[in-house]
This record gives C-alpha cells, sequence and structure tokens, in this order.
C-alpha cells in the first residue's frame, strides 16, 4: 500500500477508537439503561428524575459527594460494590432511604435522616434509589 493508503488506514481506525469511546461514555450515561437490565417496576425515567433530586432537592449530595462516591467521615460511597447496611438490592436501597441510618448503626457516627430530612414523596424515594442502584453498575 502507498503512503495514502497507509495514512487514511490510520484515519478510519482513529474515527474508530473515537466511536468506540464516544459510545462507552454514552453508556455509562444514566439514561441509557436498558429497560430489562433494571429492577422490576424500574424505569429509565424513574433514574433520570433519581439523578437530578439526587444533587437537587434530594440533599443526597451533600453527604454522599455529587457524583455519589461519597464525603470522608460523612456518607458512605454509593458508586462501588460494597455495601455497609444493605445488601444493595433496589428494595433494600428504597427502605434505606426511607428509614435513613440511625447515628449508632453509622460508621461515621453521623446520622442519616429519614427521606434525607428532604420531605420525599414515596415516588421520589423510588425515583432516587434507582438512580443510586445504577450507580454501582457504572464502574
Ligand atoms: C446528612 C447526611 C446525609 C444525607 C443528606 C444523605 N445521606 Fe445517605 N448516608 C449518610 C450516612 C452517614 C450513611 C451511613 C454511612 C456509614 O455508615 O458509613 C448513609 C448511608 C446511605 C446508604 C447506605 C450505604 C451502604 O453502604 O450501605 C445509602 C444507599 C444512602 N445513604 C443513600 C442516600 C440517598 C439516596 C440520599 C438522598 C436521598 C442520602 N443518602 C442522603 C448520610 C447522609
Amino acid at each position: 500500500m502507498d503512503i495514502r493508503q497507509a495514512s487514511t488506514r490510520v484515519t478510519i481506525m482513529a474515527a474508530a477508537a473515537v466511536v468506540t469511546a464516544v459510545t462507552w461514555v454514552a453508556a455509562r450515561d444514566t439514561g441509557t439503561f436498558e429497560a430489562q437490565q433494571l429492577p422490576d417496576g424500574v424505569t429509565s425515567a424513574m433514574v433520570s428524575a433519581g439523578a437530578e433530586l439526587f444533587s437537587g432537592d434530594a440533599l443526597c449530595h451533600a453527604c454522599h459527594g455529587v457524583d455519589g462516591t461519597g464525603v470522608a467521615n460523612l456518607g458512605a460511597d454509593l458508586t462501588d460494590t460494597e455495601w455497609k447496611h444493605i445488601d444493595g438490592s433496589y428494595t433494600e436501597i428504597v427502605d434505606l432511604i426511607t428509614e435513613g441510618v440511625a447515628a449508632e448503626a453509622s460508621t461515621s457516627g453521623i446520622p442519616m435522616p429519614p427521606r434525607a430530612g428532604a420531605n420525599l414523596s414515596d415516588a421520589q424515594v423510588r425515583d432516587v434509589a434507582a438512580y443510586v442502584w445504577t450507580l454501582s453498575l457504572t464502574q
């Protein structure tokens, strides 16, 4: 192959690499979870609504960080696959957010208030739990 063919080939390979990288980044985006991957009764619309709540009105970000990776001596990392208080199933995440974590049970000694102290409705708790459920899958 001459130099021109070779450079075309390099360009195509570079373009393919970019497409692969973009697809991978998009797959990490919460909106792209396929319905069949989500727990029963959870929709991708709930995950998106929950993502907004997490970094907004639900106050989760104050103790768990905007990206959910936790704040030292405060809220736990929610993006890893290790759970301190629950088994990580969707229903247990819903229950934990509803009930919070007592100071005695918290490894940081800091309590998590029921419904994050944000007066969340049951539907909002389910939405934010749906988002939290996806966090440990995006590792
Ligand atoms: C006032 C601070 C605070 C707020 C606000 C808060 N949390 Fe927490 N959260 C905690 C603490 C403290 C723990 C227990 C951490 C520990 O034991 O190390 C915890 C634990 C958790 C756990 C269990 C983690 C595990 O490993 O078992 C989940 C899930 C969770 N929070 C989700 C949320 C969500 C979702 C929100 C928003 C709706 C929220 N939290 C708001 C402080 C907070």
